[in-house]
């Protein structure tokens, strides 16, 4: 999708934004809890690339890259369609790896946010049905998936998902095959060892059970401004999961998700102000901006 002179630009363009803290010259398309996502050509973006940390030595990233493909491949073979994704890798200017995973860019009101907030709430609703289809038919003991609004689209009538940059897939022996290291790169690094050893299990634990990932799914409306919708939601949900999810469970759980996601990005936000006024050296990640929760 995107030529390796292309990437080079791209890269050289978020190099400058680490460099000056200022990502003007980027057009963001989204924000995750972990990631940009940066529109590519910057000024009439037809890719979506979402760029990954930088990574001990190519080899570590050719590894992801791997799992990546095994997991769509994976979500593929249970019945939930993704939308086409590749994984590249580039250098850096300090000469390490890095990599974005890029993906076709889909227009802003087939995103499941902007589906859900046109439409009026209804159980019956197809993207409803559909993606509590998806979940309940592909979260095993051995796949995962983050059913949150955010990371479905709804195009020509079909349910497509688009957050595979954090592969939830384990092995047979029950270990996870996603490098955690990678993944909390981003945090200071007295909290890397605690939040992945006691942390990111638990919580990735939750996205391979069903019932978990819709109480999960519901949770995350409230965070989109999506309230009226919970009822539809449950029903939806309590005709998949057991034992039912009530309303009540859903406030509980969104609170403590709310309060995990908040922390994790001010304890990030603090170090990127101690990295540069203090350390005098450049932030090497790009935060999303303020989240209403
Ligand atoms: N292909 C795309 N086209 C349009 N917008 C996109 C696309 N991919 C992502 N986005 C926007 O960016 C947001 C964040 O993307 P995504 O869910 O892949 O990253 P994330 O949530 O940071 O992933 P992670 O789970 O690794 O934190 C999406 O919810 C969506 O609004
Ligand atoms: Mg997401």
């Amino acid at each position: 999708m995107i030529d390796p002179s292309d990437l080079a630009r791209l890269e050289a363009a978020v190099e400058r934004a680490l460099v000056s803290g200022d990502e003007c010259e980027l057009t963001i398309l989204g924000y995750g809890e972990v990631s940009l996502v940066i529109g590519w050509p910057f000024d009439a973006p037809v890719l979506a690339c979402k760029r990954l940390p930088v990574f001990a030595d190519a080899a570590s990233c050719s590894r992801y890259a791997a799992v990546v493909d095994d997991y769509v491949r994976a979500l593929h073979e249970h019945g939930v369609d993704v939308l086409e994704t590749e994984v590249h890798s580039c250098r850096t200017a300090g000469g390490g790896t890095t990599g974005f995973v890029v993906q076709p860019v889909v227009p802003s009101e087939m995103l499941g946010p902007n589906v859900l907030h046109a439409a009026t709430p209804d159980p019956q609703h197809p993207f409803l049905v559909a993606m509590s289809d998806a979940t309940t038919g592909a979260c095993s003991p051995t796949l995962g998936l983050d059913a949150q609004l955010s990371n479905w689209v709804w195009r020509d009538g079909r349910l497509r998902y688009l957050d595979v940059s954090t592969p939830f897939a384990w092995g047979d022996d029950g270990t996870l095959l996603l490098d955690l290291p990678v993944l909390v790169q981003s945090l200071p690094w007295v909290m890397r060892t605690p939040v992945r050893r006691f942390v990111l299990p638990n919580v990735i634990a939750r996205y391979r059970e069903p019932r978990a990932a819709l109480l999960d799914f519901c949770g995350n409306l409230l965070k989109e401004r999506l309230d009226a919708w919970v009822p539809a939601a449950l029903v939806a949900a309590n005709e998949r999961a057991a034992p039912a999810i009530t309303e009540s469970e859903v406030h509980k759980y969104y609170a403590s998700d709310a309060r995990l996601w908040d922390v994790m990005l001010k304890v990030r936000r603090l170090d990127r102000i101690w990295q540069r006024k203090v350390r005098r050296r450049p932030y090497r990640f790009l935060l999303p901006g303020p989240i209403t929760r």
